[in-house]
């Protein structure tokens, strides 16, 4: 209902304005909130660019502030950000540093909230629950601050994280977004299709990830679009990478080790198969099945050649698996 959606809003703006005061305006958020920003190499126009923040360590000072103010604590709970318990309530972010979810328009869905400590046993990352504002299959981190950049260089850089987006912004790329550590979903895609056709992955660089999101991949070949990959060195992700090196740095880095998506595949799936002929077998048609998912035949036709090449195998055999799956699909 468009009425209660509204509230909701007004509930989120309202904490985006509360925590961004915690954050510059107390002791408690300066000493720990902008001094942990400060520390990951955020500028004082990155941070209020992206409306980051901090809420106190304590159990319930916000939402006190909040129904203080007038706001209503259903809505407060609906946005999570108060947890009602009986007749107690908790802020869900206490103690935490603030980032809000804009939407395409710049308005507030919800927040991801980070642990300061390391050692804590709390998850690192709190974000808001699903809500009538909240949808997080359908959100891009970042996607605001972006579209017109993804629009103008033709190409939109897709990062697993929050810091991946505003280091990256920083440092000049602009062009960039976050699935917020989820698998990507044809919705999220759908966003990038409208203003693009071109999307570069950039993998973190402890490789664990990797074979998962490559399947996750495919979904963006079915939407017609180019992918492109990147890797960064062993340990690093693209916001360590990009907080250690120039802009000049860090765009030759990306141009030098982008790779197209499918040929990074093959040769991938190839180094693994490491001539197990059963392995390579089901490689090949993992592969063309990647290749399946592109839309449009003479791009099909492009790839299968250079997977012959790359897997050296004929382009015939590839060809009546591609017809293989296409029947099984149908
Ligand atoms: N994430 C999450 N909950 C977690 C861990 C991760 O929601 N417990 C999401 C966050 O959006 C996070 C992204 O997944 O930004 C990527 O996770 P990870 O690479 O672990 O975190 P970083 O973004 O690198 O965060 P940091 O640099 O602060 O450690
Ligand atoms: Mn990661
Ligand atoms: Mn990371
Ligand atoms: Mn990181
Ligand atoms: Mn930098």
């Amino acid at each position: 209902e468009a009425n209660e959606r509204e509230s909701l809003y007004l509930v989120n703006e309202f904490a985006n304005t509360y925590f961004q005061n915690i954050l510059h305006k107390t002791d408690q958020g300066k000493a720990i909130g902008l001094s942990y920003f400060k520390e990951r190499g955020f500028t004082n126009d990155t941070i209020k660019t992206y409306n980051l923040g901090y809420s106190l360590d304590e159990w319930q000072a916000f939402t006190d502030e909040a129904l203080g103010k007038g706001y209503q604590l259903e809505f407060l709970e609906k946005t999570g950000l108060t947890i009602v318990k009986e007749d107690k309530r908790f802020d869900r972010f206490k103690g935490r540093v603030m980032f809000p979810i804009h939407s395409m328009s710049g308005r507030i869905l919800g927040f991801g909230g980070r642990i300061l400590a390391a050692d804590k046993k709390a998850a690192k990352y709190v974000n808001s629950p699903e809500s009538e504002v909240y949808h997080k299959s359908k959100v891009l981190y970042g996607l605001f601050h972006a579209k017109q950049s993804i629009a103008k260089e033709d190409n939109c850089f897709l990062v697993e994280g929050y810091t991946d987006v505003i280091q990256f912004h920083q440092t000049g790329i602009k062009n960039v977004v976050a699935s917020s550590g989820t698998a990507l979903t044809p919705e999220q895609i759908r966003l990038i299709n409208r203003l693009t056709k071109n999307i570069t992955v950039l993998f973190d660089g402890d490789a664990a990830g990797i074979r998962a999101s490559i399947r996750g991949i495919d979904l963006i070949l079915e939407q017609g679009l180019n992918v492109k990959v990147v890797m960064f060195p062993n340990g690093e992700d693209p916001d360590s990478f990009a907080k250690q090196n120039t802009l000049e740095e860090l765009s030759s880095y990306l141009e030098d080790n982008s790779k197209d998506f499918i040929q990074f595949k093959a040769a991938l799936l190839v180094e693994e198969a490491n001539n197990d002929p059963i392995k390579k077998a089901e490689t090949i048609r993992e592969i063309v099945n990647s290749i399946s998912k592109i839309p449009d035949p003479i791009k099909r036709e492009i790839y299968i050649q250079e997977c012959s090449r790359i897997m050296d195998i004929s382009e015939d055999v590839l060809f009546s698996t591609l017809a293989q799956i296409n029947k099984k699909e149908r």
